[in-house]
């Protein structure tokens, strides 16, 4: 097992980019390393602004959202099945691959 995954990341504007990332920080830090910057996060990760909205599919091992993220995106407009708020997301081993869209903006 490495430690490292694929990530695929579709923005807004549609475009799809592809990069390495390492497992053991959340979702919204990896995206941040990334260059994904359209995502503002603007509770800084505190679960209280949805500002962090991605949509995630995982190969691999990801442990679904708890009570409070889950009541949080029942607020969206844009929810979907595949919807996750970014900060929450914990990446541990056993992912592969992540291919994350960020969310048209509430
Ligand atoms: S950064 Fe505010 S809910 Fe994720």
């Amino acid at each position: 097992m490495t430690d490292t995954f694929k990530l695929y990341v579709t923005g807004r504007d549609r475009c799809t980019s592809v990069s390495d990332a390492h497992i053991g920080v959340s979702l919204l830090e990896i995206l941040r390393d990334a260059g994904v910057y359209e995502i503002s996060a603007m509770c800084g990760g505190n679960c209280s602004c949805a500002t962090c909205h991605v949509y995630v599919e995982a190969a691999g091992l990801l442990s679904g959202p708890d009570i409070e993220e889950a009541e949080m995106l029942d607020t969206l407009l844009h929810q979907e099945p595949l919807s996750r708020l970014a900060c929450q997301v914990a990446v541990t081993a056993g992912i592969d691959c992540l291919r994350v869209e960020v969310a048209p903006e509430e």
